[in-house]
Order: structure tokens, then C-alpha cells, then sequence
């Protein structure tokens, strides 16, 4: 297991994450707020209503909670995590009524195809081993007419992109071009396709055709 993945499971960085390690890193990668990110989430996810949403490597529930505050009826969101102190961190910490935390590796999605409205993946996918078979369990499991969102980084052509590289590559963290994830959902048969850059991450949605 490489640094950037046992960091992860370790439950002193659960402890600290939502309220200082994801604000303070991600605000320098990308110039963005926690509240901007979640706000847009929710814009993304085009949440409102009664809608089923798989939250993939939620870390301590910072998002899965606050995009189930968007959903009414009978809609719920699952985070999903395989880190132990981080799912811990989430029951603690963001309970709700429409949440539920579920220990599982992203790359072998325990659900069937099309179970999902909505899909997303913030702040993981250049953690995990193979970014492209989690991307497709993710797109696998969302239903028709569903929407699917992802944060991840971006190779900024600059200077301050290529010490990124560097770094990342040393401590096990993956960067990826502007292109991976645009051609990988249009290649899924995916529409919709938007893509934001904020300095070393990219925002990408999507929606499954109904
Ligand atoms: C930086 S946190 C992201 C938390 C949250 N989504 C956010 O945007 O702040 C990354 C999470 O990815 C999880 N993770 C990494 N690889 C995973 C995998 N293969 N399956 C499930 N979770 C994974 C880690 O345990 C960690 O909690």
C-alpha cells in the first residue's frame, strides 16, 4: 500500500479531514470552498427529490450528508468507503435520516446495474489502484436518466502542475489529462458531457441516457 493510500486509513487524518485536511488542501489545489463544492455537487447530481444516490469513497461522510439533505420522500444516499476509521468518522459525525455508510472497494460495486439516480466520486479516483474499473463500476450502476459526477486532478500545464506531478507520483497519488474522463463517458454512452477546471482538479458530470 502506497503513502497517499495508508494516509487514508489512518485515523488521525479521519479525525482531522473534513474540518481542516479537505478545506485547506483542496482550497490550494483548485482556489475552491468546501461549500462551493458541495453546492455544486448537489447541482450536478440535479438532486430535488426522492432520488437513490451512491456516494463512492465518501471518506467521513463530508459529502454523502450533505447531498442527502437535498432529497426528499423516499430518497436516500449511500457512501461507500473501505477505509474503517473514515466510515467510523461518517456515522459519528454525519448521520441523518436519509444516509447509510457501507464498507466496500469501489472497483467491485456490491449492487446491481442500474440501481443508482445518482452516482459520484469526490477527491478518490487518482487514490485508487484502477481509476478507469471503478469509473465504469460507477457508470455500470447508474440507472437511465441518472447523472453521474466526479472531482479528481488535473495535469495543469505550469510549473506549479509539474512539481504536482512529481509529488503525486512519489507519494502514490495519479494524475490525470483533460481528456481520460470526457472520452471514457461519451464512450459509455454517456451525454451531457461537462468538464470545469479549477487550477489542479477537474469537475466532471454526465448524464445516462434514459
Ligand atoms: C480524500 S478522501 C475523499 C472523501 C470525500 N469524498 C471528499 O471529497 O472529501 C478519499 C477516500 O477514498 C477512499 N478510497 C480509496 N480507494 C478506495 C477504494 N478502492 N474503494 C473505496 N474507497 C476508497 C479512502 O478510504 C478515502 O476515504
Amino acid at each position: 500500500m502506497n503513502l497517499a493510500r495508508r494516509t487514508m486509513n489512518h485515523p488521525a487524518l479521519a479525525a482531522v479531514y473534513e474540518r481542516a485536511w479537505r478545506p485547506t488542501l483542496f482550497y490550494l489545489a483548485s482556489g475552491r470552498t468546501t461549500t462551493s463544492d458541495r453546492r455544486d455537487a448537489v447541482r450536478a447530481l440535479r438532486l430535488d427529490g426522492a432520488q437513490r444516490v451512491l456516494d463512492i469513497a465518501c471518506g467521513p461522510g463530508n459529502f454523502t450528508r450533505h447531498l442527502s439533505d437535498a432529497l426528499t420522500d423516499g430518497g436516500y444516499a449511500i457512501g461507500l468507503d473501505y477505509s474503517e476509521p473514515m466510515l467510523a468518522r461518517a456515522v459519528a459525525d454525519n448521520a441523518g435520516p436519509r444516509v447509510g455508510y457501507l464498507r466496500g472497494d469501489a472497483r467491485v460495486l456490491p449492487f446491481a446495474d442500474g440501481t443508482f439516480d445518482a452516482v459520484c466520486c469526490f477527491g478518490a479516483l487518482y487514490l485508487i489502484p484502477d481509476p478507469i474499473a471503478a469509473t465504469r463500476e460507477m457508470i455500470r450502476v447508474l440507472a437511465p436518466g441518472g447523472r453521474i459526477a466526479i472531482t479528481t486532478s488535473y495535469r495543469a500545464d505550469s510549473p506549479f502542475g509539474a512539481v504536482s506531478r512529481v509529488f503525486g507520483g512519489r507519494i502514490g497519488l495519479r494524475v490525470f489529462d483533460d481528456r481520460t474522463f470526457p472520452e471514457l463517458f461519451a464512450a459509455s454512452g454517456l451525454v451531457d458531457v461537462e468538464q470545469d477546471v479549477h487550477r489542479l482538479l477537474q469537475y466532471v458530470s454526465a448524464t445516462r441516457p434514459a
